[in-house]
């Protein structure tokens, strides 16, 4: 990332929780950031008055193939340090033969299936040695699936680095780095209330991790300390 210039972000799924600390982060930290949501007004509108010049609101359900292509168009001309799609759900603790199935349709296309789109869609706006980060979870890893819980989820997270390792396959020889997060149990609404990092404590140290990784390249699935994430 050069140093003479602006460092342009985007991070979709940014009205709450990780995504919107994340966003002010960014900001704070100098960089130019544009923050997808799918409502108006909120805490991301309240910020966007705050930092006058530097985030731009856009609309997007990232389901949404036909929303998907609007946003590559009204980005078109754009150039991107960073893209971070950091949208999910999940659809609570069920066992997986309990789990109805547009439930599970639902997860995997929000949570899998719809974070690759975005970043196919986009990609041709990372500049050269840009980054491309997804956000995933521990949960996300097999080889730490040794509690019970959480099947759906964990699965569209596994699901979700199958497929982040497969573009990356594909796209090796683009240079770009290439990134899967786990920022810890947080304590959002999807997190839950009992978890014990807030969004503030974790997402400057995944800041730290994105700026410390930009420029190197191939695939790697971190947590917010950096390390290695077993998969
Ligand atoms: N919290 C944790 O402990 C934890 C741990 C590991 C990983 N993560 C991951 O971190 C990310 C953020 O989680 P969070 O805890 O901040 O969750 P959250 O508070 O529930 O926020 C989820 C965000 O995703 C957006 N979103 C969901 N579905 C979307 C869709 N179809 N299109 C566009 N935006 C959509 C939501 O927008 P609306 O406001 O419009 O619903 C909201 O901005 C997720 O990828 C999650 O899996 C979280």
């Amino acid at each position: 990332m050069s140093a003479t210039r602006d460092r342009h972000a985007l991070v979709v799924g940014a009205s709450r929780g990780l995504g919107l600390v994340l966003v002010g982060e960014l900001v704070r930290r100098g960089w130019r950031v544009t923050a997808t949501t799918r409502r108006s007004g909120g805490e991301l509108q309240a910020l966007a008055d705050a930092s006058p010049g530097r985030l731009t609101i856009e609309s997007l359900e990232m389901t949404s193939t036909e929303q998907l292509a609007a946003l590559r168009a009204r980005l078109t001309g754009r150039t991107l340090d960073l893209v971070f799609v950091n949208a999910a759900i999940d659809r609570g603790d069920l066992p997986i033969s309990d789990v109805p199935t547009d439930m599970f349709t639902e997860v995997m296309i929000t949570n899998a299936l719809s974070p690759l789109r975005v970043v196919e869609s986009l990609r041709d706006l990372v500049v050269p040695g840009g980054t491309v980060a997804v956000m995933s979870s521990e949960q996300g890893s097999i080889a730490r699936n040794v509690e019970g819980g959480f099947e759906l989820y964990k699965a569209s997270k596994a699901a979700l680095n199958q497929l982040m390792r497969s573009y990356a396959t594909r796209c090796a020889e683009d240079g770009r780095t290439k990134l899967l997060i786990d920022p810890g149990h947080n304590r959002t609404q999807l997190g839950g209330p009992d978890a014990p990092l807030t969004a503030w404590e974790s997402i400057p140290a995944v800041v730290d991790v994105l700026e410390a990784q930009a420029g190197a390249p191939g695939l790697r699935f971190l947590d917010r300390h950096g390390e290695p994430v077993p998969w």
